[in-house]
Protein backbone atom coordinates (compact mmCIF):
# COMPACT_ATOMS: atom_id res chain seq x y z
CA UNK A 1 0.00 0.00 0.00
CA UNK A 2 1.27 3.11 -0.83
CA UNK A 3 1.39 7.13 -0.73
CA UNK A 4 3.60 9.56 -2.90
CA UNK A 5 6.67 9.26 -0.83
CA UNK A 6 5.45 6.22 1.61
CA UNK A 7 4.64 2.45 1.73
CA UNK A 8 3.12 0.79 4.48
CA UNK A 9 2.64 -3.05 5.14
CA UNK A 10 0.75 -4.42 8.13
CA UNK A 11 3.16 -4.42 11.78
CA UNK A 12 4.30 -7.72 12.38
CA UNK A 13 7.51 -9.13 14.34
CA UNK A 14 9.48 -8.42 11.17
CA UNK A 15 9.25 -4.70 11.70
CA UNK A 16 10.33 -4.80 15.52
CA UNK A 17 13.77 -4.49 15.07
CA UNK A 18 13.99 -1.06 13.00
CA UNK A 19 11.17 0.21 15.59
CA UNK A 20 13.03 -0.59 18.28
CA UNK A 21 15.67 1.49 17.66
CA UNK A 22 13.20 4.64 17.30
CA UNK A 23 11.42 3.41 20.34
CA UNK A 24 14.35 3.78 22.51
CA UNK A 25 14.84 7.47 21.05
CA UNK A 26 14.27 9.68 24.41
CA UNK A 27 12.83 12.33 21.80
CA UNK A 28 10.12 9.87 20.27
CA UNK A 29 9.57 8.27 23.71
CA UNK A 30 9.22 12.06 25.26
CA UNK A 31 4.99 12.34 25.11
CA UNK A 32 4.11 8.55 24.60
CA UNK A 33 6.47 6.79 27.65
CA UNK A 34 8.13 9.07 29.51
CA UNK A 35 9.14 6.62 32.82
CA UNK A 36 7.75 3.55 31.52
CA UNK A 37 10.15 0.85 31.40
CA UNK A 38 11.66 0.23 27.70
CA UNK A 39 10.82 -3.26 26.08
CA UNK A 40 13.50 -5.17 24.92
CA UNK A 41 13.61 -6.64 21.56
CA UNK A 42 12.64 -9.60 22.65
CA UNK A 43 9.35 -8.19 24.26
CA UNK A 44 8.94 -5.52 21.09
CA UNK A 45 8.72 -8.99 18.76
CA UNK A 46 6.31 -10.45 20.87
CA UNK A 47 4.31 -7.50 21.26
CA UNK A 48 4.08 -7.47 17.51
CA UNK A 49 3.33 -10.89 16.74
CA UNK A 50 0.40 -10.62 19.77
CA UNK A 51 -0.55 -7.26 17.56
CA UNK A 52 -0.56 -8.97 14.28
CA UNK A 53 -3.59 -11.50 15.76
CA UNK A 54 -5.58 -9.24 17.02
CA UNK A 55 -7.36 -8.19 20.54
CA UNK A 56 -6.89 -11.07 23.27
CA UNK A 57 -9.20 -9.62 25.88
CA UNK A 58 -11.13 -6.68 24.15
CA UNK A 59 -12.66 -4.19 26.15
CA UNK A 60 -16.17 -4.51 24.11
CA UNK A 61 -16.73 -7.56 21.79
CA UNK A 62 -16.72 -4.57 19.06
CA UNK A 63 -12.94 -4.21 19.13
CA UNK A 64 -10.52 -4.49 16.29
CA UNK A 65 -7.19 -3.26 15.88
CA UNK A 66 -4.82 -2.03 12.94
CA UNK A 67 -1.46 -1.27 12.68
CA UNK A 68 0.35 -0.47 10.13
CA UNK A 69 4.64 -0.36 9.83
CA UNK A 70 6.09 2.81 7.70
CA UNK A 71 9.00 2.47 5.14
CA UNK A 72 10.01 5.36 3.01
CA UNK A 73 9.18 4.35 -0.78
CA UNK A 74 12.61 4.10 -1.56
CA UNK A 75 13.88 0.93 -2.22
CA UNK A 76 15.64 -1.31 1.22
CA UNK A 77 13.83 1.67 3.24
CA UNK A 78 13.90 0.69 6.86
CA UNK A 79 10.86 1.08 8.79
CA UNK A 80 10.58 4.98 10.04
CA UNK A 81 7.88 4.81 11.98
CA UNK A 82 4.36 3.12 13.00
CA UNK A 83 0.75 3.92 12.55
CA UNK A 84 -1.98 1.91 15.31
CA UNK A 85 -5.79 2.81 15.12
CA UNK A 86 -8.06 0.55 17.47
CA UNK A 87 -12.08 0.58 17.24
CA UNK A 88 -14.30 0.22 19.35
CA UNK A 89 -17.70 0.07 17.28
CA UNK A 90 -19.13 3.94 16.41
CA UNK A 91 -15.81 5.23 17.65
CA UNK A 92 -12.12 4.59 17.91
CA UNK A 93 -8.34 6.02 18.80
CA UNK A 94 -5.93 6.91 16.76
CA UNK A 95 -1.76 6.70 17.27
CA UNK A 96 1.33 7.48 15.27
CA UNK A 97 5.18 7.92 15.82
CA UNK A 98 8.36 8.24 13.19
CA UNK A 99 11.64 8.17 13.73
CA UNK A 100 13.16 11.83 14.57
CA UNK A 101 15.17 11.66 11.70
CA UNK A 102 11.92 11.43 9.15
CA UNK A 103 10.16 14.64 11.56
CA UNK A 104 9.80 18.19 9.87
CA UNK A 105 8.90 16.79 6.08
CA UNK A 106 5.74 16.34 5.81
CA UNK A 107 5.57 12.21 6.38
CA UNK A 108 3.55 12.04 8.99
CA UNK A 109 0.96 13.96 7.70
CA UNK A 110 1.15 12.18 4.82
CA UNK A 111 0.86 9.02 6.46
CA UNK A 112 -2.05 10.01 8.73
CA UNK A 113 -4.09 11.32 5.69
CA UNK A 114 -3.17 7.54 3.64
CA UNK A 115 -4.12 6.15 7.11
CA UNK A 116 -7.85 8.06 7.41
CA UNK A 117 -8.41 7.06 3.95
CA UNK A 118 -7.28 3.46 4.84
CA UNK A 119 -9.46 3.22 7.95
CA UNK A 120 -12.56 5.14 5.95
CA UNK A 121 -12.93 2.49 3.86
CA UNK A 122 -11.86 -0.67 6.17
CA UNK A 123 -13.80 0.79 8.74
CA UNK A 124 -17.01 3.37 7.14
CA UNK A 125 -18.54 5.88 9.85
CA UNK A 126 -16.06 5.45 12.65
CA UNK A 127 -15.44 8.62 14.75
CA UNK A 128 -11.57 9.08 15.26
CA UNK A 129 -10.25 10.20 18.33
CA UNK A 130 -6.60 10.92 19.54
CA UNK A 131 -5.19 11.81 22.84
CA UNK A 132 -2.20 14.24 23.17
CA UNK A 133 0.32 15.85 25.93
CA UNK A 134 -0.25 19.10 26.49
CA UNK A 135 3.16 19.69 25.90
CA UNK A 136 3.74 17.82 22.33
CA UNK A 137 3.83 20.85 20.22
CA UNK A 138 4.38 18.44 16.82
CA UNK A 139 1.52 16.53 17.21
CA UNK A 140 -1.11 19.00 18.26
CA UNK A 141 0.27 20.88 14.78
CA UNK A 142 -0.56 17.68 13.09
CA UNK A 143 -3.44 17.01 14.27
CA UNK A 144 -4.66 20.73 13.34
CA UNK A 145 -3.51 19.78 9.74
CA UNK A 146 -5.52 16.53 9.31
CA UNK A 147 -8.52 18.92 10.90
CA UNK A 148 -8.92 17.27 14.33
CA UNK A 149 -10.87 19.49 16.37
CA UNK A 150 -10.44 19.64 20.57
CA UNK A 151 -12.84 18.84 22.78
CA UNK A 152 -13.15 19.34 26.62
CA UNK A 153 -11.76 15.98 27.93
CA UNK A 154 -14.70 15.27 30.06
CA UNK A 155 -16.71 14.52 26.52
CA UNK A 156 -14.82 11.97 26.18
CA UNK A 157 -15.41 8.20 25.13
CA UNK A 158 -13.43 5.73 27.25
CA UNK A 159 -10.12 6.36 25.53
CA UNK A 160 -7.84 3.96 26.29
CA UNK A 161 -4.48 6.32 25.37
CA UNK A 162 -5.87 9.10 27.90
CA UNK A 163 -3.59 9.92 30.58
CA UNK A 164 -5.00 12.67 33.04
CA UNK A 165 -4.09 16.30 31.44
CA UNK A 166 -3.90 14.90 27.88
CA UNK A 167 -5.99 16.66 25.34
CA UNK A 168 -8.42 15.34 22.99
CA UNK A 169 -9.29 15.74 19.65
CA UNK A 170 -12.33 13.98 17.29
CA UNK A 171 -11.65 13.85 13.77
CA UNK A 172 -15.69 14.62 13.15
CA UNK A 173 -17.75 18.41 12.88
CA UNK A 174 -20.58 16.50 14.45
CA UNK A 175 -18.83 15.08 18.57
CA UNK A 176 -21.78 12.66 19.92
CA UNK A 177 -22.58 12.70 23.84
CA UNK A 178 -20.19 9.56 25.31
CA UNK A 179 -19.88 8.74 28.98
CA UNK A 180 -16.58 8.58 30.09
C1 LIG B 1 4.07 13.63 16.26
C2 LIG B 1 4.97 13.42 15.05
C3 LIG B 1 4.50 12.19 14.27
C4 LIG B 1 4.88 14.67 14.15
O1 LIG B 1 5.82 14.56 13.07
P1 LIG B 1 6.11 15.81 12.13
O2 LIG B 1 7.15 15.42 11.17
O3 LIG B 1 6.34 17.02 12.97
O4 LIG B 1 4.70 16.04 11.42
P2 LIG B 1 4.32 16.43 9.93
O5 LIG B 1 4.45 15.28 9.02
O6 LIG B 1 2.97 17.04 10.02
O7 LIG B 1 5.40 17.47 9.49
C5 LIG B 1 5.21 18.82 9.78
C6 LIG B 1 6.47 19.58 9.55
O8 LIG B 1 7.00 19.27 8.27
C7 LIG B 1 7.15 20.50 7.52
N1 LIG B 1 6.97 20.14 6.12
C8 LIG B 1 7.95 20.08 5.20
N2 LIG B 1 7.45 19.70 4.03
C9 LIG B 1 6.12 19.52 4.20
C10 LIG B 1 5.07 19.14 3.35
N3 LIG B 1 5.28 18.86 2.06
N4 LIG B 1 3.81 19.04 3.87
C11 LIG B 1 3.57 19.31 5.16
N5 LIG B 1 4.54 19.70 6.02
C12 LIG B 1 5.81 19.80 5.53
C13 LIG B 1 6.14 21.43 8.11
O9 LIG B 1 6.45 22.77 7.88
C14 LIG B 1 6.26 21.07 9.59
O10 LIG B 1 7.43 21.63 10.11
P3 LIG B 1 7.46 22.29 11.57
O11 LIG B 1 7.03 21.21 12.53
O12 LIG B 1 8.86 22.69 11.76
O13 LIG B 1 6.45 23.38 11.56
C15 LIG B 1 6.45 13.20 15.47
O14 LIG B 1 6.88 14.34 16.16
C16 LIG B 1 6.63 11.98 16.38
O15 LIG B 1 6.67 10.84 15.91
N6 LIG B 1 6.78 12.21 17.71
C17 LIG B 1 7.04 11.13 18.66
C18 LIG B 1 5.83 10.23 18.90
C19 LIG B 1 4.61 11.04 19.27
O16 LIG B 1 4.69 11.99 20.03
N7 LIG B 1 3.48 10.60 18.73
C20 LIG B 1 2.21 11.26 18.96
C21 LIG B 1 1.62 10.90 20.27
S1 LIG B 1 0.11 11.81 20.53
Amino acid sequence: MLSKNLHFEPLTAVHADDLFAILTTPSVLAFINPTGRRPTLEELRAEYTARASGPVAPIIPAEKWFNMAIRLKAPSSKVIGRLEATSYGQWGEVAYLLGQAWWGKGLAFEAMHWWHDYLAAAMPGVQWWATVHPDNQRSLRLLTRLRYKEVNSSQRPRLQSYDLGDRCFVLSNHVREYTA
